[in-house]
């Protein structure tokens, strides 16, 4: 028998698989929206060797009616809205497709929250990409926000959507400001995934050269496994709020791809490319977030370095790129 439901967004994605993971190691059902893609989707729960263990059911974030539908089926008691496009340079060239799924299908899942279950305790995966120009050098809860992507002006609609609900209705609605966290199943996309498998592509003599832009910009990267499990801690406090999930350290993207070139024995000068196609209309160079308080309320802290978590990407493409 299980103990409670959760309904999770974006459940194929690199928190989704995680998130599963921990909330069936805690005994929940768990419940996933499955997009209508022509594509398999499946791959990160199969890695996690979970993917028979999750109930997936059709609906997309854009689409009230299939969540009420699924908020319905599942009986949730928790629902983390996870789902979105979730690249930031995908966000110029498709602003609106943006808009639509992370700010409005945010609100989406607040209102058939609302109608269907408004027991139900809701999680909302903002960022700090929201924090974008940044206003302060160490970035937490009361740092004003300055977005600098159509990504981070969509993500602030279900941010303060989130806080709305909350104060409207009562909702116990949680909005997690989540740093970059990265993992074997993060997107090829992502700047330390495609390090990553570079790395290995190089090493093992598939690929020569690794093409990048903005190496200058710092971020705060921790591991995903590491973030779901604050997420979850949001959602079992008496009273709900916003935290800031981070490492609190910063580094650039070039010393990130040292740790990366050095851990199989390679040197980063004879293989990196810079290529202006990778510049962004607008960048944001640094976030630094300052956990105290998701430390302080509720007992989290991070528990893999950026060493660990970078070598443990390379070692995972290494893998991949042999088989
Ligand atoms: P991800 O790997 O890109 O996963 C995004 C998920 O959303 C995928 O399962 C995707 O399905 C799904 N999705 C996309 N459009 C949808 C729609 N219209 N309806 C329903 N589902 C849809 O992202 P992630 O790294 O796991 O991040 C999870 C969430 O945290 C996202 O909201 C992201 O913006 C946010 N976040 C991430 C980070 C980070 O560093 N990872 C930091 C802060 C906040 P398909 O793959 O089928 O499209
Ligand atoms: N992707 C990518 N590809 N980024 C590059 C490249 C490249 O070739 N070269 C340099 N970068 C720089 C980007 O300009 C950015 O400054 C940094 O590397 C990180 O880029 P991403 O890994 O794409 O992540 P992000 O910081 O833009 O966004 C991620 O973190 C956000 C939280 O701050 C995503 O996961 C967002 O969904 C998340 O909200």
């Amino acid at each position: 028998m299980t103990l409670k439901n959760a309904l999770i967004t974006g459940i194929t994605g690199q928190d989704g698989a995680y998130l599963s993971s921990l909330l069936l190691s805690k005994g929940y059902g768990v419940y996933g929206i499955l997009p209508r893609r022509s594509t398999d989707t499946l791959w990160r729960l199969r890695e996690l060797g979970i993917a028979g263990d999750v109930t997936l059911l059709d609906g997309d974030i854009t689409d009230l009616s299939s969540l009420i539908r699924a908020i319905e089926v599942s009986k949730a008691d928790e629902v983390y809205n996870l789902g979105a496009q979730s690249f930031v340079g995908s966000s110029w060239q498709q602003p609106l497709l943006t808009a639509q799924v992370d700010g409005v299908g945010a609100l989406n899942v607040l209102e058939a929250v609302r109608i269907a279950n408004p027991k139900a305790h809701f999680y909302q995966a903002s960022t700090s990409e929201m924090f974008g120009l940044i206003q302060a050098e160490m970035q937490d809860e009361k740092t004003p926000f300055y977005p600098r992507s159509p990504y981070g002006v969509a993500k602030l609609m279900g941010h303060w959507a989130t806080v709305n609900y909350r104060e409207s209705f009562g909702i116990h609605a949680s909005s997690g400001i989540l740093f970059n966290h990265e993992s074997p199943l993060r997107g090829i996309e992502f700047v330390t995934r495609k390090v990553s498998h570079a790395v290995a592509a190089i090493k093992l003599g598939h690929q020569s050269e690794l093409r990048l832009g903005n190496i200058d910009a710092k971020r705060d990267w921790g591991f995903a496994g590491d973030y779901v499990e604050a997420m979850w801690l949001m959602t079992q406090q008496p009273v709900a709020d916003d935290y800031v999930v981070a490492t609190g350290m910063t580094t650039t993207v070039r010393d990130m791809c040292r740790i990366a070139f050095g851990h199989v024995g390679l040197n980063i000068d004879d293989h990196l490319v810079i290529d202006p196609k990778f510049f962004r209309p607008a960048e944001v160079d640094v976030l630094l977030g300052n956990p105290a308080k998701a430390t302080a309320a509720l007992g989290w802290k991070p528990k893999t370095s950026l060493e660990q978590l970078i070598t443990m990407m390379v070692d995972a493409d290494l893998r991949r790129s042999a088989r």
